[in-house]
């Protein structure tokens, strides 16, 4: 019978963190380096400022768009044999342009999906073969949204695809258990970060929020933390909300 996993080791884990040069993507990296891990940030964009702050010999930056499987894997496959175990996979990468029925478009559709949905397949999919490999197990971490369970108005697209990711990490989650690894997502409600800072809407809603206010990057990235960490062990499949009391189930 599979026994309880031990704490990991620092020295020898390693972290894939999209979407890790913006906002919780970001948090979660430097928190995952803060506790001694070393850190393969994956981004679209790799010019945000996490290259300044990090030290260099705990994390590399590669432009990679996760939407792109081919792109993934290579680079996946490039660094995972000169890196310490890839124990964790943190799917933080998405976009969240607002739509609806009046004027949503077949490319948002696309490139909301993309992103968000198959963004996080192809990661998945391209790290469970170095976790598997290994044999340690490990963890993987979704972002999903408030906006999966309450919906909000003009996120009509993107409420559907977080909805998605909760789904997907339910799948995942019973597809990996054999190999040790659980899946688990996090769906924050409003989240301080640059994607949502000087939006209209957020500011709209704070009025709303029970605990009045949106949450810092780094709250969510402790949650992340805590899921990373085997804290957790036994928690695989579910989705936590982390939305102030603006969303409940
Ligand atoms: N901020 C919020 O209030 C909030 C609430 C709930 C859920 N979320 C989700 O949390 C995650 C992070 O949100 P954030 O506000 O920190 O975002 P952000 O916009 O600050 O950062 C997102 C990062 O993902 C990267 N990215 C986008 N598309 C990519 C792609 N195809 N390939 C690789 N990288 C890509 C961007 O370049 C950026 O660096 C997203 O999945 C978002 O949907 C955000």
């Amino acid at each position: 019978m599979p026994s309880a996993p031990a704490a990991i080791n620092p020295a020898e884990a390693t972290a894939v963190v999209t979407g890790a040069t913006s906002g919780m993507g970001r948090a979660v990296a430097m928190r995952l380096l803060d506790e001694g891990w070393t850190v393969l940030a994956v981004d679209i964009n790799v010019e945000g400022p996490i290259k300044d702050r990090l030290p260099a010999a705990r994390h590399r930056t590669c432009q990679a768009d996760v939407a792109d499987r081919i792109a993934v894997e290579s680079l996946i496959n490039e660094h995972a044999a000169t890196l310490p175990p890839l124990r964790a996979v943190v799917n933080a990468a998405g976009v969240y342009p607002p739509s609806n029925l009046d004027d949503y478009t077949e490319h948002q559709y696309r490139a909301i999906f993309d992103a968000n949905v198959l963004g996080t397949v192809n990661v998945t999919s391209s790290t469970v073969k170095p976790m598997r490999a290994h044999g340690l197990g490990g963890t993987i971490v979704n972002f999903a949204s408030a906006d999966a369970f309450s919906v909000s108005p003009g996120q009509l697209l993107y409420s559907a695809s977080k909805a998605a990711v909760v789904s997907l990490t339910k799948s995942l989650a019973i597809e990996l258990a054999p190999s040790g690894i659980t899946v688990n997502a996090v769906a924050p409600g409003w989240v301080d970060t640059p994607g949502t800072r000087g939006n209209d809407r957020m500011a709209a809603a704070l009025p709303g929020i029970p605990l009045g206010r949106a949450a810092a990057a780094e709250e969510i990235a402790d949650w992340v933390w805590k899921l990373v960490s085997a804290e957790t062990s036994y928690v695989t499949g579910e989705t936590l909300l982390i939305a102030g009391g603006a969303a409940l189930r």
